[in-house]
C-alpha cells in the first residue's frame, strides 16, 4: 500500500500550481550540486545557446535521451514534426559531446500507426554526424493489445556514436547464468566447450534486454507522481559500459532524474535538464533522497510529502479530486 500517493502530475494542472511553488529552481535556471558533480537545469533541449551555456566548456561522454515520445504534446504532430523537433535537440547533444561517445535515444513505435514516428527518428538520424551502432528492445512487463494483436511489450533503444568510445564489455552481462554446454571449439589443439572459454557464467545481454524490471510503484526505485519513469538497472547498464567513471554523462529529458541517479551511484557527472521544473526539483529531491537514506525512490511516498502533510489546500484537493487520504 503506497502511505502518500501522488496522482499522475501531467495530467493534473492543478496540483502542479500547487507544487510549482516548492521547486527552487524557475525556467532558464540552474541548479549546482553543493558536492559539486552535478548539475539540474530547468531549459528547453531546443535551446542551443542555453544548452551551450549550461555546459561550458565541459563536454559529455555519454548522453542518454528519453524524449517524450506519444505524450500529449505529440499526440497530434505528425511524425515528421516530431522528428525535426528531435533534428534540434540531437543537432545540441552532438555539439556537447566529446569527440569519443554515445548517444542512446529511447523511442516510441506505435504499431497501430505505421510504427511512428520511429521511421521518421532513423531517417533524420541519417544526416547527423552519429553513426548508428545497436537498436536495442527491452521487454516490459505490462502491455497493451492482448486480444486482437500481439501483446506489445517492447521499448525500443536507439544506440549511436561519435568517433570511437569507450565499450565496457564487462557490463553487458546479465545476472541470468548460462545454462547451455555445447559449441565445443579447439583451442591450442584441445577440444573446449563454450563455458570454458567465456568470459563471464552470465549470459550477455545482447540487444534484447529481458531482464530489466518495469518500474511499478512496489519498487524502491519508484518515484511516485512520475508517469515515464526508466528503470535504472537499464540506465546503469548503458551508464557501465559506455562510460568511465567521473565522465560527464548528460540527460536533457531528466523526469524522474533517473540518469542522475544512476550517476551518482556510479561516479560518474550528470548533467541533466527538463523543461518543467517541476521534475528538475523531484530530480534534485531524488538525489538529496539518495544521499540522505540510500534509497533509489520513495515506493510508499513522493517527493513531495512533507509539503503536502502540511498544506490543508492541496490536502483537501487530493480528497476531493482522488480521494486520497494524507494522515501522519
Ligand atoms: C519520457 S520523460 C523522461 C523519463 C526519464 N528518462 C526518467 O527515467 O524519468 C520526458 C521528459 O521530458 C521533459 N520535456 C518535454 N519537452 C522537453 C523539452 N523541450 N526540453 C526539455 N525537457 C522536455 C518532460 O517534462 C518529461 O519530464
Amino acid at each position: 500500500m503506497i502511505n502518500f500517493p501522488l496522482p499522475r502530475l501531467d495530467k493534473d494542472k492543478k496540483l502542479q500550481k500547487y507544487l510549482l511553488k516548492f521547486c527552487r529552481i524557475k525556467k532558464g535556471e540552474v541548479w549546482d550540486d553543493p558536492k559539486k558533480k552535478h548539475k539540474v537545469a530547468c531549459i528547453d533541449a531546443e535551446d542551443n545557446s542555453a544548452i551551450k551555456k549550461l555546459m561550458g566548456r565541459n563536454k559529455a561522454k555519454l548522453a542518454v535521451q528519453d524524449p517524450p515520445y506519444n505524450m500529449v504534446a505529440f499526440q497530434k504532430t505528425r511524425a515528421e514534426e516530431f522528428a525535426k523537433w528531435c533534428g534540434s535537440w540531437i543537432k545540441n547533444t552532438e555539439e556537447i559531446l566529446s569527440e569519443n561517445s554515445s548517444l542512446y535515444v529511447w523511442l516510441g513505435a506505435d504499431q497501430k500507426n505505421h510504427l511512428e514516428p520511429f521511421a521518421e527518428f532513423i531517417l533524420m538520424m541519417r544526416i547527423t554526424g552519429f553513426n548508428s551502432k545497436s537498436f536495442i528492445t527491452m521487454r516490459n512487463q505490462r502491455g497493451y493489445g492482448t486480444q486482437m494483436n500481439w501483446m506489445s511489450i517492447r521499448q525500443e533503444l536507439l544506440y549511436y556514436t561519435k568517433g570511437k568510445p569507450v565499450f565496457n564489455i564487462e557490463g553487458v552481462y546479465t545476472d541470468i547464468p548460462k545454462v547451455l554446454k555445447g559449441y565445443y571449439k579447439e583451442v591450442k589443439g584441445i577440444k573446449t566447450e563454450n563455458l570454458q572459454r567465456s568470459k563471464s557464467v552470465n549470459i550477455r545481454a545482447g540487444n534484447v534486454w529481458i531482464d530489466v524490471q518495469q518500474v511499478f510503484h512496489l519498487l524502491e526505485e519508484n518515484v511516485n507522481g512520475c508517469f515515464a519513469q526508466k528503470p535504472l538497472k537499464a540506465i546503469e547498464r548503458i551508464i557501465n559500459v559506455s562510460s568511465n567513471k567521473n565522465d560527464r554523462v548528460v540527460d536533457f529529458f531528466a523526469h524522474a532524474g533517473t540518469t542522475l541517479i544512476a550517476c551518482e551511484r556510479l561516479k560518474r557527472k550528470c548533467t541533466t535538464v527538463d523543461i518543467d521544473p517541476i521534475y528538475c526539483e523531484i530530480s534534485i529531491r531524488r538525489l538529496e533522497h539518495l544521499r540522505e537514506t540510500g534509497q533509489t525512490g520513495w515506493q510508499n511516498s513522493n517527493p513531495f510529502a512533507d509539503e503536502i502533510l502540511d498544506s490543508r489546500t492541496i490536502k483537501s484537493y487530493l480528497k476531493k479530486e482522488y480521494n486520497i487520504v494524507y494522515k501522519k
